[in-house]
């Protein structure tokens, strides 16, 4: 064993030996003094006592290993250890025979040069005659520390590990949503085709009306009418259908401006925006469109994602009525509040969807359009812009011989 190990069979010896010293006290003194002397010898902790001037009185066994002497009884601190070790100590031992039980902790070179660490109880013992001696024992509680200090080491490891966990997973989520972002901003710019084709429908009335307000000019300057009021009023009129044209581009081109923030917006403005957009191309083509709607129904999130999506689920009920050639054609909205949330329905009259294809339209890239007419990407977008990014919902279903999107925000 080394000068401060722990002997495991002295260890067990003492426990054994623990159970004999039951009824010990009934024994002769001569005995009680071999049993005292044998549970100071087995006993696995450092027992020693020593006079007011630091010399030893008695060490126990482990504490003669401790002190890596054979006989320390005579000898002073200084004689024994290193004489910093020694002063140090010197110290501790005063203050408990000056003030009493003192408990510390002290880290000791075992003769195998591993450090080892020990809690000492020092307590001054009262002897007749007024003299005072000190008592010291010793647990070696290196395994004790080292564990805690493992244990320690783990925790903070783990601790560690949870954080850049969480940071990889809030990474990863931040790139995916910076993906649909990207996805969402190349689909509104394949959209701008389609909204060219939009505008021009919307402009070919206004340009009419220009052109009509031209001619009546010429006419009226002809017929010798023309006074200078006649002239501010259809100067006026033109004026208002040129405003109303650069309108269109201005709502055009807002459009292909991103979202920077979450904010509120009104429902029913989003739709009539939208329709705005759309109206002129559907009129064109012979399809009707009805609008129920409770007023100012408001929403949180990004309004022209938003409007995206209405235009999306719009423009799949014109392909789709146009597709399968129906008469009547009819577009129905619904806009109103439930349970404190927006709710806008939009339906049409195409007939529906199998059930087949139904559970596979907000997929990426399904579409049951012919190449080159439909890339699959229009309701999973919307799918990703009302329930990733908005935290609302979007669905389908089929019902009064169509497909009802209903979208909750
Ligand atoms: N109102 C509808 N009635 C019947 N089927 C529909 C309707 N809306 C969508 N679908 C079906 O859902 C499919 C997927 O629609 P989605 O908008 O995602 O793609 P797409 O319209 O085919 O192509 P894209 O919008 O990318 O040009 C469509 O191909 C169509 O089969
Ligand atoms: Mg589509």
């Amino acid at each position: 064993m080394g000068r401060n190990g722990v002997d495991r069979d002295r260890y067990q010896a003492s426990q054994s030996c623990s159970d004999r010293f039951q009824g010990a006290f009934g024994a002769p003194r001569a005995e009680r003094e071999q049993q005292f002397s044998k549970f100071m010898e087995h006993l696995p902790l450092a027992v020693s006592i020593k006079d007011k001037s630091g010399r030893f009185l008695f060490a126990n066994e482990f504490m003669k290993d401790l002190l890596a002497a054979d006989d320390p009884v005579g000898k002073t601190l200084g004689e024994l250890l290193p004489p910093e070790e020694a002063s140090m100590m010197a110290v501790n031992d005063h203050q408990a025979l000056t003030q009493g039980l003192l408990l510390i902790q002290n880290r000791v070179n075992d003769t195998y040069g591993d450090e080892r660490i020990f809690e000492t109880y020092k307590f001054p013992l009262p002897m007749p005659e007024k003299r005072t001696l000190l008592g010291s024992i010793s647990v070696d509680i290196t395994e004790r520390k080292r564990a805690e200090q493992a244990l320690a080491l783990k925790q903070q490891q783990l601790e560690e590990l949870n954080r850049s966990l969480e940071q990889r997973v809030q990474q990863a989520v931040d790139e995916l949503r910076q993906k649909d972002r990207l996805l969402i901003q190349q689909s509104r710019q394949a959209a701008m085709g389609e909204m060219i084709n939009n505008i021009a429908h919307q402009w070919r009335q206004p340009l009419n009306n220009i052109g009509l307000i031209i001619q009546n000019l010429q006419l009226q300057y002809e017929a010798g009418e023309m006074d200078s009021e006649q002239m501010a009023t259809e100067v006026g009129k033109a004026m208002d259908v040129i405003a109303y044209m650069s309108r269109t581009i201005d709502d055009f081109r807002n459009f292909f401006h991103q979202d920077k923030e979450r904010q509120p917006f009104v429902v029913n403005q989003m739709v009539s925006r939208s329709l705005d957009f759309v109206l002129p191309g559907l009129k064109n083509s012979g399809i009707d469109v009805e609008c129920r709607e409770e007023p100012n129904v408001s929403a949180d999130g990004y309004p022209r994602e938003y409007m995206q999506a209405l235009l999306n689920i719009l423009n799949n009920a014109r392909d789709v009525l146009l597709e399968r050639k129906v008469k009547q054609p009819l577009i129905r909205i619904a806009i109103f509040r439930e349970n404190k949330r927006s709710v806008v329905t939009i339906h049409d009259n195409a007939g529906g969807i199998s059930d087949d294809v139904l559970p596979k339209i907000f997929d990426p890239y399904f579409t049951t359009k012919e190449q080159g007419k439909g890339t699959g990407i229009g309701l999973y977008m919307s799918k990703t812009i009302i329930e990733k990014n908005i935290e609302g919902s979007l669905t389908a279903r089929n019902v009064d011989g169509g497909v009802e999107f209903r979208i909750v925000v």
